[in-house]
């Protein structure tokens, strides 16, 4: 058994830390926040996300998941720090690295003995070495490993995706090191889960070149279903036999409203940047950034043409307003462009999430509430369906069409039948498949 300490209880924090105890370590989650780590304390779970509470629950009850926030005395208590903080888009598109090199320094000025330093967090390659620097110029005697332990989990399937990885990569300099993290993750032995040694720049490039990869897979996609509405054909029909052929893979082949959430939109800049700064560009993950943005503003569009080119003085209801389903989380998602651009051009919007209206209300207070889809849409011009909650895929459109002012529909996310929306009498749109006007 080890003791283990993350710093930065957030969702790769929280997640890495309860899953870690899970395998049998005896970990503590720190951070900064004390009001966080006095609610965590309580019992409750500062994120919603599938799995996670009783997680926690169980292993505190156990005593091998505590939380604290004395970040310095954590440090000094533990045989491996993982670093879990936040690395935020700043204004130049590169991550924003002052929590790291905030935590590095309090690592520096608590280390007492041989210990690893492992960083979670998605960091742009040669920051592990930074850190590095910043630890032993703080402390020029200091007795540790540094490793870089990227973390793959999905929001909302976190707590599966940590439990049960893909793979697992360890990227440090050391045989010590390499033997420790093995320690670590020993129960995914068991599930001969793949454990890959690397340097700890090829570890960071891993992280950036896995989520660059699918963003650009889903903005090719989403190119490829706008192609099919010129052209009359249907994208889902081609995703799927596309799929078919184990060299391109079903998954991540969804059309939709572009992507969005804390990882894709912040790795795809990072990662352009780091391109920039050493002068090899990456013009296709520049190009996925670009094809995103304007498919977000496509939707408005779209919605636009429906409602006989005009939204002033009409009402959208807006159903699903987080990134995807599952979770509460707003940040980066398409829904946040759309409402946006709604409410400039003098629309009334009515919006329903079943779990991320709280998150919402913090960037649009001003915009109306509702507590079901059914009241959302009542005397509505227009409804723009954003994320694909199962509550929505069940929608009875016959309900929906006697609600709505005028039964005019934008499903941007592919899950209605065609078939139902038009015998039900619809005025409907998607992304990439038949078209009804
Ligand atoms: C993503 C990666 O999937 C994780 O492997 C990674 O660990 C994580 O980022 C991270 O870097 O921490 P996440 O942001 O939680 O996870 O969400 P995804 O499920 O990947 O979805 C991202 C966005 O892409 C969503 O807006 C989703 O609706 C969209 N998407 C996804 C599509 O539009 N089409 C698809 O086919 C798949």
């Amino acid at each position: 058994m080890k003791k283990i300490t993350f710093i930065g209880t957030g969702y790769v924090g929280l997640v890495g830390g309860a899953g870690i105890s899970e395998f049998g370590h005896s970990v503590t989650c720190a951070d900064i926040d004390q009001n966080k780590i006095a609610r965590l304390q309580e019992g409750e779970i500062p994120i919603y996300e599938p799995g996670l509470e009783s997680l926690v629950k169980q292993n505190v009850a156990k005593g091998r998941l505590h939380f604290s926030d004395n970040v310095p005395e954590s440090i000094q208590n533990a045989d491996i720090i993982f670093i879990a903080v936040g690395t935020p888009q700043g204004s130049n598109g590169e991550a924003n690295l002052s929590a790291i090199e905030s935590v590095a320094k309090t690592i520096g000025e608590n280390l007492n003995g041989y210990k690893i330093v492992c960083t979670k967090s998605t960091v742009p390659i040669g920051t592990g070495k930074r850190i590095e620097e910043i630890i032993r110029s703080i402390n020029p005697n200091s007795d540790f490993d540094y490793v870089s332990n990227p973390e793959f989990l999905r929001e909302g399937a976190a707590v599966k995706d940590f439990l049960h990885p893909d793979r697992v990569i360890i990227g440090t300099r050391t045989q010590k090191a390499i033997d420790v993290m093995g320690e670590v993750y020993r129960p995914l032995y068991i599930n001969e889960t793949p454990i890959i040694s690397t340097s700890v720049e090829t570890a960071e490039m891993i992280k950036y070149a896995a989520n660059a990869f699918l963003s650009l897979k889903i903005s090719y996609i989403n190119e490829i279903a706008n192609l099919c509405e010129a052209v009359g054909a249907d994208v889902h029909e081609v995703a799927r036999a596309m799929g078919l052929d184990g060299r391109i893979s079903a998954k991540f082949l969804h059309p939709g409203p572009g992507y969005g959430g804390s990882c894709f939109p912040k790795d795809t800049h990072a990662l352009a940047a780091t391109g920039q700064k050493y002068s090899s560009p990456l013009y296709t993950v520049e190009a996925a950034i670009k094809t995103n943005a304007s498919q977000k503003v496509r939707m408005v569009d779209k919605l636009q043409r429906l409602m006989d080119g005009s939204f002033k003085g009409k009402t959208v209801a807006v159903l699903g307003l987080a990134f995807k389903p599952q979770t509460d989380d707003v940040r980066e998602a398409a829904s946040r462009v759309i409402v946006s651009q709604l409410v400039d051009s003098g629309t009334t919007v009515h919006a329903y999430d079943p779990i991320a209206m709280d998150n919402f209300k913090i960037h649009f207070p001003d915009i109306q509430y509702f507590d079901s889809w059914q009241d959302a849409v009542k005397n509505a011009h227009a409804c723009i369906l954003l994320t694909e909650w199962n509550e929505f895929r069940g929608m009875d459109l016959n309900e929906l069409k006697d609600l709505m002012k005028r039964p005019v529909i934008l499903d941007t996310k592919n899950i209605l039948s065609i078939h139902g929306l038009e015998s039900s009498g619809f005025t409907y749109d998607n992304v990439g498949r038949k078209l009804h006007l």
